[in-house]
């Protein structure tokens, strides 16, 4: 039988956890919808919680019409996913327990054509059991499936650990490493941009680009998330898993295969040549800040360190601007300038690709300097594309007068009648299909934790403390400087 024929049932650890009711299991809910589930799968819940199944469809459908938008839930597609749902009340510290689970699914391995993705939404100090009860019960063994959850690690030793207690359950072929930016449309259609089009294929090198700009702004603050985020922060929590997939993939060689092997091993090549940032370097190239009180949306919100469980000593960032460096061919004396907060003005996820500039102006009595082009791709909200370039103004004029305008390719106006899928869906639907090339391999999560590593030392050694910012506002002025003295602006000041 091939990979693509197993089908596959699900059991979901931490199924009554924010990420599952969420995400996990309204993506699952609109896989049903598309009626992208194979007809016969299961979908088993797992927590700690005694439940009945009735009592535990009702968690699930309370979740699901929280968190689908109301014109998308239908209670026939409901009745169809509820009965999938199982539910398993498991200890996950008991190993017997685990024992209750084939009973549950009904299959105890003897269907050749069926097997097991298990999908760990739960801290990762539980993986090494939970794998070691799967494995108790031959669910860890070829051709089941394991799936998780970030935080993988909070540094390359720790991750190392992590990745070697899963790797003494499961050969890298089953693993499936979560992130969930790898899933969005915007980002897809980044490899879609670059690979599909040559008129940017062909530009896509330090020859004709200045520097590259990504944002993850975030209105959000920790949302009762303290204790988590307080031991994390913006640089463990955004820059080393979503900024960095995203950079991978901007700086990517074109692989030679849409496949798992091809994809990561060029993304490995990207995040190996990240140049390290050190004690010299770090405060020049690197701003880390912590909001303050402020607006947002014209609502008051408190300083970080006022959130509800602070600890009031806290120096944990939750913005962060940084100038990369990737040390290869293509992408030498090229800068990428790396953004992400949380409490910014605005939601806001994009790329910026900036051209360099016309070598000559044959306008200069009509304009000054002309705008360099400029690529931006929104992936949230408002997914989309713009070019920035120079256009005449129509008119009679004695000069011809020009002008910088946006070709706009807003998602929403092109493609009408596509919904917008969430990450998690096509993630699901990825990993229920045995594509893991939207998954992140195990050298992926270490080259990025060195270079994360790097960074979080040389902040230790400068002992600089982060920079208070207004929240509501764009972060610590530094940021604005981290660009202005080498002549650049990020694209929301321009
Ligand atoms: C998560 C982080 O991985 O990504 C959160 O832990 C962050 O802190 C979230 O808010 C952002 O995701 P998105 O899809 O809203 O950009």
């Amino acid at each position: 039988m091939t990979s693509a024929e197993q089908k596959y049932d699900l059991v979901l650890f931490g199924v009554l956890g924010d990420l599952s009711r969420r995400k996990l299991l309204p993506a699952l809910y609109q896989l049903e919808r598309a009626n992208l589930l194979d007809e016969n799968s299961l979908i088993v819940g797992v927590a700690r919680e005694e439940l009945t199944e009735k009592q535990f469809q009702q968690e699930v459908k309370a979740s699901l019409q929280r968190f689908i938008p109301v014109a998308e839930f239908d209670d026939s597609i409901w009745l169809r996913m509820a009965e999938r749902l199982r539910y398993c009340e498991l200890d996950l510290a008991d190993s017997d327990g685990f024992q209750k689970l084939p009973s549950v699914l009904n299959n105890e391995n003897n269907n050749s054509s069926r097997s097991v993705m298990s999908y760990l939404a739960v801290p990762p100090s539980l993986f090494a059991q939970v794998c070691k009860g799967l494995e108790s019960i031959g669910y860890a063994s070829s051709p089941s499936r394991v799936v998780l959850e970030k935080p993988l690690g909070h540094d390359f030793e720790s991750s190392v650990e992590i990745n070697d207690e899963v790797a003494r359950y499961f050969d890298e072929e089953q693993i499936y490493r979560i992130d969930h930016y790898l899933g969005k449309e915007t980002v897809l259609n980044l490899m879609a941009l670059r690979f599909a089009n040559p008129i940017f294929s062909s530009q896509w090198s330090r020859k004709y680009i200045d520097h590259i700009q990504i944002t993850a702004a975030e209105q959000v603050g920790v949302e009762g998330r303290w204790s988590y985020y307080d031991d994390a922060g913006q640089l463990r929590d955004m820059v080393q898993n979503h900024l960095l997939q995203v950079l991978a993939l901007v700086a990517m060689e074109p692989p030679t295969q849409l496949d798992a092997e091809c994809v990561r091993d060029e993304k490995v090549k990207v995040l190996r040549s990240l140049r390290a940032i050190t004690t010299e370097n770090v405060n020049e190239d690197v701003v880390r800040g912590q909001y303050a009180a402020g607006f947002v949306n014209d609502q008051k919100v408190p300083a970080y360190l006022d959130e509800e469980g602070a600890r009031k000593a806290s120096d944990t960032e939750t913005f962060v601007a940084l100038k990369a460096h990737i040390d290869n061919w293509r992408w030498a004396n090229v800068p990428f300038y790396l953004r992400t907060g949380k409490r910014m003005a605005n939601k806001c996820t994009e790329i910026v690709i900036s051209f360099k500039p016309q070598p000559h102006n044959i306008f200069k009595d009509s304009i000054g300097n002309l705008s360099p082009n400029r690529l931006i791709i929104r992936l949230q909200p408002d997914e989309g594309i713009e070019i920035e370039m120079m256009n005449k103004v129509p008119g009679l004029g004695k000069q011809m007068e020009l002008k910088s305008t946006t070709l706009d390719l807003s998602f929403d106006e092109t493609f009408k009648n596509n919904r917008i899928s969430d990450a998690y869906e096509r993630l699901l639907l990825e990993a229920f299909q045995g594509h893991q090339y939207l998954f992140v391999a195990r050298e992926e999560v270490e080259y990025a934790w060195r270079w994360i590593d790097s960074i979080r030392k040389a902040w230790q050694q400068s002992g600089e403390k982060p920079k208070p910012y207004k929240a509501g506002s764009w972060g610590p002025v530094a940021s604005v400087s981290l660009m202005a003295q080498e002549g650049r602006e990020w694209e929301d000041d321009v």
